[in-house]
């Protein structure tokens, strides 16, 4: 069941903390909340001790007020469950419940998500304070929702308190059954590891040189994400029982942890905190040293992630300021226009709802410099007056938006086993995030819209034929089930294309001894003969196409010299260096109604921008819509009419000039637009495109 919000119009709110200001604040604050347009305000996940000031004393004064003037106001309420920030006497009378690093250093207070899933103690009061909250706002007509926790798996997302060990204990016997199959699952006969007793396993450990077995990191990776959506799914159980017509969230995608099950097994739909500044600190996805690198627009693959998971969903903390933590996160201010940028890029992902983060910013703590939409002084400034804007402007587009849903005809897929399996494989791991972040960046210069898609023990055939083409660049682990539906796919009329590395591991991340690519080699038509890294001081060879129309681009990273097997199979470019020179590089395969191809080395973006067309991908608007590089375009579609609802969204800080080649309404301007058309720096244009009904 696909897990999606439902709305019947668009909603804009904030994050608000009562509990940080003086309560003469509060009706102001609600009143200018409404005036810019907020139906919503999410508060309350981290405020337990107000909740429970000591252990099995409740109290809910402080937000009985909140929630009622609230209300009052006209505002709709998200409770958070304050499980992320257990209280300190919590902690110091059950010290079990804190998280510990792999070295065995136990968290303390200070910060937040100092608690580790598994304590016993910590599971009963965090489903005593959950129930106690479900009971008292379960049926209150002010609050609408729930989201669990805040950020699981946020700032730490590994687990190895005594409790941790105990419950990866119980996981894996309950996984294997017996220790000669977990023995053999994780090779231990290797390096002399074998178990001979269940009391002998535990979570990895320090290890010299900083090397876990492989195959029990994989597990302890699926271990970690069980945990959390057990403690996840304890809390949307009690939730359920209790306030049955209240949806339930979460926020945020993090690591270790499969957020598609998560939202399967405890929530009505995902939601995603998007703080695109971040761009400007960190860059280990899209690297910001790349030629062309993407910076805040790569937020929009992250909010395609959140999209795979629930077409529709909430973005519960949208950036609205600078970000900084007094002593890390330092960031810039967003420029004039780029909260509204950011804005309209959560919805042309999909999303249907949008709190910004947060009202005002926190003059206390380690976020006084995370900055909200009011200042200190809470007089008006660009911000505010920025998010009154969107305010307006949302007005008007709130029905139109929530009927339609993002559209796109390519995905690029990917898969936890391997998402996980590869941070600690240099094998195939970085492979992974380069080819996805040359095919994003690709077809984001291209304006070829394009979806996440993660394969998983539940996909169809027909969550697959939705997309012409599939790109999944480097699944090392892929299992003979997964092959047999990928084939099909093709069978019936798909495109998939594969990169180097491909199907040489099972799902416990061991070598298959078969010819690589293992279970896809019969749909692609090859196997590998022989491969290579490209050590640090070679340089990669370049590819030559055998239509002679693609650029010399570099066959890059790592090279599998493919031998064709099939005679369906044709190779489409070759080695042009390397003592591998002439040997085939890229194939495609015809089987049944579609192709597979099978290119042997990492993909560059001037790769796939070379692939592009011969995928028979191309711009969905190139026949009448002129776009310069930096603008993205995004699609929202209504299936039942057709419209389309087109964004244009310009990362630049420069103007940009569109061209229209025919007349069309501007619906922000309430206009119609034809010929060139400048985009103010930061600005959006969403155009509309009716239906085949009422064209
Ligand atoms: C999010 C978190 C918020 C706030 C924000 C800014 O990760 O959910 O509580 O901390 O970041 O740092």
């Amino acid at each position: 069941m696909t897990k999606s919000l439902h709305l019947d119009r668009f909603q804009l709110g904030v994050c608000y903390y009562p509990e940080h200001w003086s309560e003469t604040l509060w009706a102001d604050d609600f009143r200018r909340m409404r005036e810019l347009g907020f139906s919503v305000i999410r508060m309350a996940e981290f405020a337990w001790t107000i909740f429970e000031p000591e252990e099995g004393t409740f109290s809910f004064d402080l937000f009985d007020r909140a929630i009622a003037l609230a209300h009052d106001h006209g505002l709709q309420v998200i409770l958070g469950t304050p499980t992320a920030t257990p209280p300190v006497w919590l902690t110091h009378a059950y010290p079990e419940v804190l998280n510990v690093t792999q070295t065995g250093v136990q968290y303390q207070h200070g910060m937040r998500r100092h608690y580790n899933y598994n304590a016993p103690i910590y599971r009963e009061l965090s489903a005593r304070i959950v129930r106690k909250l479900a009971e008292h706002y379960g049926q209150s007509p002010a609050v609408i929702g729930w989201q669990i926790d805040n950020e699981l798996n946020c700032e730490v997302n590994v687990f190895y308190s005594a409790a941790d060990h105990v419950a990866f204990r119980a996981w894996v016997q309950r996984k294997y059954g017996c220790l000669d199959a977990l023995n053999r699952a994780w090779g231990t006969v290797f390096w002399n590891q074998t178990y001979t007793d269940w009391a002998q396993v535990c979570l990895t450990g320090p290890t010299p040189s900083d090397s876990p077995n492989p195959h029990q990191s994989l597990d302890e990776k699926r271990f970690f994400s069980d945990s959390a959506i057990s403690f996840a799914r304890m809390q949307a159980d009690i939730l359920r029982e209790l306030a049955p017509n209240q949806w339930i969230t979460t926020n945020g995608i993090f690591g270790h942890l499969d957020s598609h099950q998560l939202s399967e097994e405890a929530l009505d739909f995902i939601s995603y905190d998007s703080y695109p500044n971040f761009n400007t600190i960190l860059g280990s996805l899209f690297p910001n040293a790349a030629p062309d690198p993407l910076l805040d627009r790569r937020w929009s693959w992250l909010l395609s992630v959140a999209r795979s998971i629930s077409p529709h969903f909430c973005v519960m903390e949208q950036q609205s300021g600078p970000g900084g933590w007094t002593n890390r996160i330092a960031q810039p201010s967003p420029k004039p226009g780029q909260m509204r940028l950011w804005t309209y890029q959560s919805i042309a992902h999909g999303a249907d709802m949008v709190l910004y983060f947060r009202w005002r910013t926190a003059t206390m703590g380690t976020e006084i410099y995370w900055h909200g939409i009011n200042d200190y002084h809470n007089r008006p400034n660009r911000r505010v007056a920025e998010v009154a804007q969107i305010g307006r402007e949302l007005e008007t587009l709130g029905l139109r938006l929530v009927t339609t849903q993002t559209s796109a005809q390519v995905a690029l897929v990917s898969d936890y086993d391997n998402q996980w399996d590869g941070e600690l494989d240099l094998w195939h791991g970085p492979y992974t995030r380069q080819s996805v972040q040359a095919w994003f960046t690709a077809l984001q210069y291209q304006h070829i819209p394009v979806d996440a898609m993660y394969l998983r023990s539940t996909t169809t055939l027909e969550d697959l034929a939705q997309y012409r083409v599939l790109v999944y660049p480097h699944p090392a682990i892929l299992t003979d089930a997964t092959a047999a539906l990928l084939t099909e796919y093709v069978r019936q009329g798909g495109t998939i294309v594969f990169g180097a590395r491909t199907g040489y591991k099972d799902s416990t991340g061991q070598g298959y001894m078969r010819p690589f690519p293992g279970p896809v080699a019969e749909l692609c038509g090859v196997i590998v003969a022989d491969f290579t890294r490209i050590g640090p001081n070679e340089s990669a060879p370049t590819l030559r196409w055998r239509d002679a129309e693609g650029p010399a681009s570099a066959a890059e990273a790592f090279n599998d010299i493919l031998q064709v097997e099939a005679i369906s199979a044709e190779v489409l470019a070759e080695y042009a260096g390397g003592y591998y020179a002439g040997a085939p590089a890229l194939v495609r395969n015809t089987v049944g109604n579609g192709s597979a191809y099978y290119y042997g080395a990492v993909f560059s973006a001037e790769v796939a921008v070379a692939l592009i067309p011969r995928l028979g991908l191309a711009s969905p608007v190139a026949d009448w819509l002129e776009l310069p590089r930096p603008v993205e375009l995004c699609i929202r579609e209504c299936a039942e009419t057709g419209e389309q609802l087109i964004f244009l969204l310009n990362y630049s800080d420069a103007s940009q000039t569109i061209i229209l080649h025919k007349d069309t309404t501007d619906m922000l301007a309430g206009t119609r637009v034809q010929g060139p058309v400048v985009l103010a720096p930061f600005d959006v244009r969403i155009l509309l495109e009716t239906g085949p009904a009422s064209r």
